[in-house]
């Protein structure tokens, strides 16, 4: 069978790790469209845009709202046609110890990164059902497998990813759609707000590898998980971390 040609949807396209993966779509693969999933800052996109004219596209999508994700389906496919790639990159943390955990951060990370999971999953099955293949890559985090204290919602939300994931690469095995999941561990240029120097050191050398992925490293995993060539690996959670857990 010829390789489809790929429709992508990154969201969360304007963050860090986004950013990465969109620029590593567009550059190693001259035939695919991307879209820029993005919310309220549009700076990094607007200049992929810019940068790739005709081949990367802004879209403006809150993840957490399935009508969100219903319109910007069909942006898409007015523009591009259907989508066959959905990369749910967007994400937050909102990290409190749990005895002062406020019910609105925990529903918020909740959302953001569970929710939003699923909202987009079920948009995308049916065009991908139709085209008899697709490739989703959900953004878990180490934190799924390897919780620290202080991010129980965070922790819940990745590790719900996961789930989802498995659960659902079983459901559309026989589509030509696979489900995959990877866990980064520390991202250079992304690291938690609020860091000391000191911290940054200790968890460096606690590394075995002595350093935090490059983005592009993670987004390198992406780009392979949702290629024809992966056509055999579903259901997976790939821990991409240096070595620290
Ligand atoms: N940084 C790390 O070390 C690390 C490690 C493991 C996993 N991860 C995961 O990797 C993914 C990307 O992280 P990053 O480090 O690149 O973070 P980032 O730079 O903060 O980017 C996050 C992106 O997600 C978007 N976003 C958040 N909530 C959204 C919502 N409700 N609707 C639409 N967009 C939303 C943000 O948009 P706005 O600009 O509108 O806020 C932003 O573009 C996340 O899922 C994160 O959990 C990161």
């Amino acid at each position: 069978m010829a390789s489809p040609t790929r429709n992508v949807l990154i969201t969360g396209a304007n963050g860090v790790l986004g950013h990465a993966t969109a620029r590593y779509f567009l550059e190693r693969d001259a035939s695919c469209q991307v879209h820029l999933g993005v919310r309220e800052r549009r700076d990094q996109a607007e200049a992929l845009v810019h940068e790739f004219a005709g081949r990367a596209h802004l879209c403006p999508l809150e993840v957490t709202q399935p009508e969100a994700w219903t319109q910007a389906l069909a942006e898409i496919e007015t523009r591009s046609g259907p989508l066959n790639v959905l990369v749910n990159n967007a994400g937050c943390h909102d990290d409190a110890l749990l005895a002062s955990m406020h019910l609105a951060q925990w529903r918020g990370v909740l959302e953001a990164n569970l929710d939003a999971v699923f909202h987009g999953c079920q948009a995308v099955l049916r065009p991908m059902m139709a085209q008899r293949w697709g490739r989703i890559v959900n953004v878990a985090s180490l934190s799924a497998l390897h919780s620290p204290a202080g991010q129980t919602n965070y922790a819940a939300a990745k590790a719900g990813v996961l789930g989802l994931t498995q659960s659902l690469s079983k459901e559309t095995a026989r589509l030509g759609i696979t489900v995959n999941a990877i866990c980064p561990g520390h991202i250079e240029g992304a690291l938690p707000v609020g860091w000391s120097e000191e911290q940054v050191k200790a968890i460096r050398r606690e590394t075995p590898m002595r350093r935090f992925a490059r983005p592009e490293e993670i987004a390198a995993v992406v780009f392979f998980l949702a290629s024809p060539e992966a056509s055999y690996m579903t259901g997976a959670a790939l821990k991409l971390d240096g070595g620290l857990v």
